[in-house]
């Protein structure tokens, strides 16, 4: 393995392991290196699979890229903002920016970008079509894709067409959670950890109304989610409830323990967290770094206030003036800074965020 190999893979989501998607994996493999396919957008609905579906492909196929596989959580940003973030990742300079970026796409060679929770059609467009020409095979995750050029792939829920059982702990409660495999994968752990009967869950959810026909406010409004948050928050405590809180708040991509401590203002986040990871309400992309699956934030940031964004502001900006050599791997944090500044139009902190990008 080169080392380009293992700086890009180490990029990629840790492997889940996976239930199903044998032939959903050879059917997009074949389709991506056949050449056939250089932008493909596996849609479906919240907590349906298609990150993981996406990780387990870009894990497969990186080694048949000579550039490897890189992995980005595009969301809403802008096109340059998104720019900026391939940039910093690929180590290319930022002055020019497209220019510079496509220079060093080509020298990496054929390369796999994952751009994972798509939501702006517009912005995206734009980032596809000025970044056209280097040779670069896209995988798109959205909830919905309004993009030509781009091949759609359906994603439902693992196992669901064959009608089996993808988590046996939680067998009884497969239909009930309609096969949403981040519902059944919280419930699972939920069991295992022996916090609660699949059979007592069940009772729990039914009377709770899960097959109750309502609308959802927001594609992250997932019935079967909501309510096993909903299930857990009330048997929380207030350590626990907190650092949730500032995790649904977080306006980045992920945090560390100590980052959850100072802006949660909690003591111990480490051990907070014990539980929060047994129950598999908080998720690892990385080693060490924690956050919330969009559906189960927008389930928690409905039941609690907000933590404020002068907050992270403060605890990023700071922590990057002193740290730059976290720049990679905070970005995220300081493109949100950045963000804050503007929104509330304070030209000293958007001067703090200016200095620390043109030395980034
Ligand atoms: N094939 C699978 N095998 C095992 N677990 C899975 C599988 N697919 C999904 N999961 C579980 O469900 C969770 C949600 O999956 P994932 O994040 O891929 O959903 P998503 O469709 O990308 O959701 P969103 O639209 O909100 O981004 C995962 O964190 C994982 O725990
Ligand atoms: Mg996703």
């Amino acid at each position: 393995m080169t080392s380009r190999h293992r700086l890009f893979g180490e990029a990629l989501p840790p492997a889940v392991p996976l239930k199903g998607r044998r032939q959903e994996l050879a059917t997009l493999a074949s389709a991506l290196t056949a050449g056939h396919v250089r932008r493909l957008a596996l849609v479906g609905g919240g907590g349906s699979g298609k990150s993981v579906l996406a990780a387990a492909l870009a894990r497969k196929l990186r080694r048949r890229f000579a550039g490897g596989a890189v992995w980005l959580r595009v969301g809403n940003w802008d096109h340059r903002t998104l720019l900026q973030m391939l940039a910093l990742r690929l180590g290319a300079t930022r002055d020019p920016l497209i220019a510079g970026l496509c220079a060093r796409l080509r020298a990496a060679g054929p390369m796999l970008v994952v751009l994972d929770n798509h939501e702006n059609d517009r912005e995206m467009a734009r980032l596809l079509e000025v970044l056209a020409d280097p040779p670069v095979t896209w995988i798109l995750t959205a909830r919905r894709c309004l993009l030509s050029g781009v091949s759609i792939f359906p994603v439902v829920a693992p196992l669901i067409q064959s009608r089996q059982d993808a988590f046996p702990e939680v067998r009884g409660l497969t239909s009930s959670l309609r096969w949403n495999p981040l519902a059944l994968g919280i419930a699972s752990a939920l069991v295992r950890a022996r916090a609660v009967t699949a059979a007592a869950l069940k009772t729990w959810l039914e009377r709770a109304g899960v097959d109750r026909v309502r609308v959802m406010a927001h594609e992250d409004d997932v019935t079967e989610v909501r309510l096993l948050v909903d299930w857990a928050w009330r048997r929380l405590a207030i350590p626990e409830r907190r650092l949730l809180a500032v995790l649904a708040s977080c306006p980045g991509d992920h945090m560390d323990a100590a980052a959850l401590a100072a802006v949660g203002r909690a003591r111990h986040a480490a051990e907070v967290l014990q539980r929060l990871r047994r129950w598999e309400l908080v998720q690892e992309p990385l080693p060490d770094r924690f956050a919330l699956h969009a559906v189960v934030r927008y389930a928690v940031a409905d039941t609690v206030a907000p933590v404020p964004a002068a907050r992270y502001f403060e605890y990023y900006v700071r922590l990057l003036e002193r740290n730059p050599e976290r720049f990679v791997l905070e970005q995220s944090h300081l493109f949100a800074a950045m963000d804050h500044a503007q929104a509330i139009s304070s030209l000293e902190k958007m001067l703090r965020i200016e200095a620390l990008l043109s030395g980034g």
